[in-house]
C-alpha cells in the first residue's frame, strides 16, 4: 500500500509529515512512499535524500491513488474529497475549527486519524505530536524574549560590575512551559510558574523553577481527566489575575502557555497588568492564536503597550508557527510521531493497513471512520453545523448564498 506525503499547502508552513528516516521506517514496514517534490526543502531535507531512502518522488500526488495521506496541517475538504473511499488519513486535524474537512472526510469514507486525540498514555507517547511540537514550541518562545529583551538572562560578575539574572515568569506549566522554564534556566534566568493543576508544583521544581502557590479558596477542582486542566470559574479567574498581578509586574520575561482543551485559551493577563511591568519587558503568549492569554496579543504581531506612567514600553509577541519555524526538529519529531501512528496500523508489517479499532490509541485517535464521525465531540459539532445551515437554507436565497461563498471562501 502507498503511502502519500504532500508539501504543506498553508504558507508559512515549513514542516513535513515525513523524513527520510522516517520514510525508511515505513518502507521497511513494508509501505511504497511516494512524496512531492520539495515537501521536505522548508526542513532541510532534498528530494534526493527522500529517494536514497526509498520515496517516489513526484511533481503532484495522485491522490486516489493514496491509501494513506501523512500530513501535518488539516487537509483542505477539496483534497479530502479526492481521496479514495476507504484511504486513511494521519496528521493533525484540529476537528473543532476544520468541520467541513471533517464533512468530506466522512462523505467520502475516509478513515482520519487526528494525532490530536491520541490518547495521553505511556504507550502512545512515541505518536504524540501534541507534546513533540509543544517542546519545539516552549523551546523556542524563551528565544524570541531573550532576542527582544535588551538584558541579559544569566547573572554575570564583571569587573565593570554585576548584571542581575533576568527573572522570567511562565504561567502555564503543561509540556511548553515545562520546556520554556528548562529553557530558561540553562540560558541563567531566575525562572518562576504557576498553573492550576496541583500536580504542576512537583514538576515546576523538577526543572528548577520556583513555583508560585496562589490561595484560590475554593474546593472547586481545578484537575480533570487526563491530566488536563479545568476551566476556571469567572471569580476564580479574576482572582487568579488578582494575585498574579505582583508576580507578573517584577518579571523581565513573562511566558504564557496556559490552555483548556476544546475551549478559548483562558485570560491570565490583563493590558493594565502588562502596563505595570517595567519598560523593555518582553511578553510571550503562546496560546495568541487560540485567543490569547494575555489581553490585546495579536497572533504574528510583536504589539507596543506603554507602561503605567507612559515612560516606556513593553513588547507583547503573539507567537504564531513558532514549531515551524524550528522546521528541522519539528519535523523530525513530528514525522517520527506518524511513522510510528503508521506502524501501529500496520500490526503484520507486511504493507498492509488493518487498523485494530480493540486497540485504545487506535480507536482514541481515530476521527472518521466508514461514513461517521468517532469523536463525540467533533460529531456534536458537525450536526450542530448542519442544522444551522439547514435553518439557513429554509430561510432566504440571499442568507444561503453568503453561507455558500464563506464555505467556499474558507481554503
Ligand atoms: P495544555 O496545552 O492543554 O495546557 C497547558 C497548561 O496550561 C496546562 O498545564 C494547564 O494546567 C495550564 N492551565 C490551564 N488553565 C490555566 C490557568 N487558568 N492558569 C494557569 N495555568 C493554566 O496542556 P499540555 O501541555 O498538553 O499537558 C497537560 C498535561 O497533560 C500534562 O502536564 C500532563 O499531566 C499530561 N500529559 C500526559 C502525557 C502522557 O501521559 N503521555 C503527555 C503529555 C501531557
Amino acid at each position: 500500500m502507498k503511502v502519500g506525503v504532500a508539501r504543506e499547502r498553508l504558507v508559512g508552513e515549513k514542516r513535513v509529515a515525513a523524513t527520510p528516516e522516517s520514510v525508511s521506517q515505513l518502507v521497511r514496514l513494508g509501505l511504497a512512499v511516494s512524496i512531492e517534490s520539495g515537501a521536505g526543502a522548508g526542513a532541510g531535507h532534498a528530494d534526493a535524500h527522500y529517494a536514497e531512502a526509498g520515496a517516489e518522488v513526484v511533481e503532484a500526488l495522485e491522490l486516489p491513488s493514496v491509501d494513506i495521506l501523512a500530513h501535518v496541517r488539516p487537509i483542505h475538504p477539496v483534497t479530502a474529497a479526492s481521496l479514495q473511499a476507504g484511504a486513511v488519513t494521519v496528521g493533525l486535524a484540529s476537528p473543532s475549527t476544520e468541520l467541513p474537512t471533517v464533512r468530506a472526510l466522512v462523505d467520502r469514507r475516509v478513515t482520519a486519524f487526528a494525532l490530536e486525540l491520541v490518547p495521553r498514555i505511556s504507550r502512545a507517547q512515541s505518536m504524540d505530536a501534541l507534546t513533540s511540537q509543544a517542546l519545539v514550541t516552549g523551546y523556542r518562545c524563551v528565544l524570541e524574549a531573550a532576542i527582544r529583551l535588551p538584558r541579559f538572562f544569566p547573572l554575570y560578575m564583571t569587573a565593570a560590575g554585576t548584571v542581575p539574572p533576568a527573572k522570567v515568569l511562565v504561567l502555564g506549566a503543561g509540556v511548553a512551559g515545562l520546556q520554556a522554564i528548562g529553557t530558561a534556566k540553562r540560558l541563567g534566568a531566575r525562572v518562576s510558574a504557576n498553573d492550576i493543576r496541583p500536580a504542576s508544583a512537583d514538576e515546576v521544581a523538577s526543572m528548577g523553577g520556583t513555583f508560585i502557590h496562589l490561595d484560590l479558596a475554593s474546593a472547586e477542582s481545578t484537575a480533570a481527566a487526563g491530566g488536563y486542566a479545568r476551566e476556571l470559574s469567572a471569580d476564580r479567574g479574576a482572582l487568579q489575575r488578582q494575585l498574579l498581578a505582583p508576580h507578573v509586574a517584577e518579571s523581565d520575561v513573562l511566558i504564557t502557555t496556559a490552555a483548556v482543551p476544546g475551549r478559548r485559551a483562558p485570560l491570565l493577563v490583563t493590558r493594565q497588568m502588562v502596563a505595570g511591568m517595567k519598560p523593555g519587558s518582553v511578553v510571550v503568549d503562546m496560546a495568541a492564536e487560540s485567543g490569547g492569554n494575555v489581553e490585546g496579543s495579536v497572533a504574528g504581531e510583536d504589539v507596543e503597550v506603554a507602561t503605567e506612567d507612559g515612560m516606556g514600553h513593553i513588547i507583547v509577541v503573539g507567537l504564531k508557527d513558532a514549531a515551524s519555524a524550528m522546521a528541522t526538529d519539528a519535523s523530525r519529531l513530528y514525522a517520527k510521531n506518524v511513522a510510528n501512528f503508521i506502524e501501529l496500523l500496520v500490526p503484520s508489517k507486511d504493507g498492509v493497513v488493518q487498523p485494530d479499532f480493540e486497540d485504545a490509541v487506535v480507536a482514541g485517535a481515530c476521527l472518521a471512520h466508514d461514513g461517521e464521525v468517532r469523536h463525540e465531540p467533533t460529531a456534536e459539532a458537525l450536526a450542530v453545523l448542519t442544522s444551522t445551515a439547514a435553518q439557513n437554507e429554509g430561510g432566504t436565497a440571499r442568507g444561503a448564498s453568503s453561507a455558500d461563498e464563506t464555505e467556499e471562501g474558507a481554503g
